[in-house]
């Protein structure tokens, strides 16, 4: 899978080399990052659907993650490295991914936020998903409440046509 992108940078799928370079970005975004094995399990899981972006020179821009079951996408995580965020990286991610669960059949997607991440609650917001409800105490370090959100995957959204 390749997408079609701005001309620096495009999306195609995780592959084991770029589980060091995500797990750089996990430690810079994240307080309670993912581990590098928690990558290579996903990589091996066959309902997992894992997306990076690559800039031109084939650094790792961002990632994607999900599972894609009995007709749900449920995306579990999503980072962007700092130096690249806000120019639409993690809005294509997530339509890319979006576009793909379609493809398989999905028709709702659910993911966690912490309650506290108010800018990851609106780039969601802005996307689309509304808060369904909380599961109090989800997370660790810090410990803290999960909002769960939702949002039903109607047409395929223009702009991003899974190919290759
Ligand atoms: C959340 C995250 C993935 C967004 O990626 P990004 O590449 O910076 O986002 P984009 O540039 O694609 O922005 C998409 C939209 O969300 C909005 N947005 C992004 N970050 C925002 C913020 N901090 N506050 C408000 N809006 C924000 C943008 O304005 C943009 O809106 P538009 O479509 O109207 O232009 C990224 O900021 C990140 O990695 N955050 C840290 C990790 C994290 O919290 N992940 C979520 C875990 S649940």
């Amino acid at each position: 899978m390749v997408s079609e992108s701005p001309a620096d940078w495009h999306i195609r799928l995780m592959r084991a080399e770029d589980i060091i370079p995500i797990a750089v970005i996990e430690g810079e975004v994240f307080g309670d990052p993912w581990a590098k094995d928690v990558f290579e399990s996903e990589l091996a899981n066959p309902s997992a659907v894992y997306l990076c972006a690559v800039g031109r020179g084939g650094e790792i821009w961002g990632y994607i993650g999900s599972w894609i079951v009995a007709g749900e996408l449920h995306i579990t995580n999503i980072a962007v490295r700092k130096s690249e965020q806000h120019r639409g990286v993690g809005k294509h991610l997530l339509q890319l991914l979006e576009n793909r669960a379609r493809t398989e059949g999905c028709s709702v997607a659910y993911l966690e936020v912490r309650r506290g991440n108010l800018s990851a609650q609106k780039f969601y917001q802005k996307r689309g998903y509304t808060v369904v409800h909380a599961r109090p105490n989800y997370y660790v370090n810090p410990t803290e409440d999960a909002l769960v959100l939702k949002k039903i995957l109607s047409g395929v959204e223009d702009g991003h046509h899974p190919g290759g």
